[in-house]
């Protein structure tokens, strides 16, 4: 039996939250549910304290004198804290550290994972505050599960409803897990590469980086020693995750080429432009001087290296974009490069490939195909590392 804590802060969702609490029960948790000040507007500890048979917390009891400190007491029983529903203004407190209340002090006082389930206007949610505030969270190295699409409280629709309560309950299972991968050195690829004509014009691709990103929180998640090289992106990696930043095709080889002895496993999601200008200009070449016909020079294959240099035991995945027949492509891919598996996707769906939240693959081994989604980038990543622990024989 695990101990989960269930923040319950105040927005409009607060009353699913004792549907999560309920569920959390009949999967055997014992759950302590906290309450923040703004959730008793919409719920009472009372319908908490009947589903999960525990006491309920409201933020008064911080003050309580009692034999121990509640705080610290619930913090170091837990072996997860799920917050759900987040508000914007929680994520805020959180965000910064503050401790002004029982969630608040608990939170600060816990070392297990965190897992975050917002739900609010998504105004709220797509303001620069929030933006900022849930990607600190995220460098704490808190899980921020995205929030759903639909209908909004405010009778409008937009992104900003509580994330679907079978997609909290699998991240809070996921957060318990044993971790499979411990000592297992992961490298992924990820993001885009640039290669420069001058230093103003290049060659790339609409990679964010998002799928690797992804790949290596789920590795983490597995327990892994994960480094990320990750080509030019907006997005930031997670804290936890050791990245080394590159912008050419070169450069990311070479940041391979160098790690690949220590390298367990290496999954490769970057979309490696497979073309650079074969001269490059120190200066901004003038308008008037640009020629009409660039001449270019392929990059060099990282993937097909790493597969006739791998070393006996090393796992080697791949990615394939493609938008004509994936499965196919995939397959000459796995048997080319000699890897162990290829994620195909078709970049031309609109819910898979380049930037999506979402994707769809198929995952291509020597003994078989199969589809994994439409499911998020993240439950791809879990899948691939599933792959990987049961290759490891973990
Ligand atoms: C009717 C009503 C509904 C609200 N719904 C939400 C919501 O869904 N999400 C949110 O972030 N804030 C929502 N708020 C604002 C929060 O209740 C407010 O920021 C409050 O200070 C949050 O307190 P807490 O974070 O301590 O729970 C709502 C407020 C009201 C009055």
């Amino acid at each position: 039996m695990s101990r989960i804590v269930l923040g319950v802060t105040g927005g409009v969702a607060a009353y699913k939250a004792v549907d999560l609490a309920s569920r959390l029960r009949q999967q055997d948790h014992a759950v302590d549910v906290v309450l923040s000040r703004g959730a008793e507007a919409f719920v009472t500890p009372l319908s908490f304290s009947a589903v999960t048979g525990r006491r309920a917390y409201r933020d008064e009891d911080l003050w309580q004198p009692g034999e121990s400190i509640l705080h610290v007491e619930l913090a170091h029983a837990a072996d997860v804290i799920l917050i759900a529903p987040a508000t914007a203004d929680f994520i805020a407190r959180a965000a910064h550290g503050l401790a002004d209340s029982l969630l608040g002090s608990l939170l600060l006082s816990a070392t297990c994972p965190v897992i975050w389930a917002p739900a609010m206007e998504s105004g709220m949610w797509q303001a620069a505050a929030t933006r900022e505030n849930v990607a600190r969270l995220a460098a704490f190295g808190q899980r921020v599960l995205p929030p759903a699409e639909g209908h909004l409280a405010s009778g409008r629709s937009g992104v900003g409803r509580l994330p679907e309560a079978g997609e909290i309950l699998a991240a809070v299972e996921e957060a318990l897990r044993t971790p499979q991968l411990t000592k297992v050195r992961v490298l992924v690829t990820a993001g885009p590469t640039r290669e420069y004509l001058d230093p103003v014009r290049f060659l790339s691709n609409p990679s964010t980086g998002r799928m690797g990103i992804a790949v290596a929180e789920a590795a983490r998640s597995f327990g892994a020693e994960v480094t990320l090289v990750l080509g030019p992106t907006e997005l930031r990696a997670p804290a936890g995750i050791g990245v080394v930043g590159v912008t050419s095709a070169g450069e990311m080889f070479e940041a391979v080429r160098a790690r690949l002895e220590q390298t367990d496993v290496l999954i490769a999601t970057a979309a490696v432009s497979d073309l650079r200008p074969a001269s490059h200009f120190d200066q901004k070449v003038k308008k008037s001087d640009l020629p009409n016909v660039v001449e270019l020079e392929r990059t060099q294959d990282i993937l097909a290296y790493v597969g006739a240099h791998r070393r006996p035991g090393q796992i080697l995945v791949g990615f394939a974009a493609e938008t004509d027949d994936p499965e196919a492509e995939a397959r000459r891919k796995l048997r080319e490069k000699s890897c162990d598996l290829i994620v195909g996707n078709d970049v031309r769906r609109p819910d898979a490939g380049f930037g999506t939240a979402t994707n769809v693959c198929t995952f291509v081994t020597a003994h078989g195909a199969w589809q994994v989604g439409p499911a998020s980038k993240r439950e791809i990543g879990e899948e691939i590392m599933a792959f990987v622990a049961q290759r490891l024989g973990r």
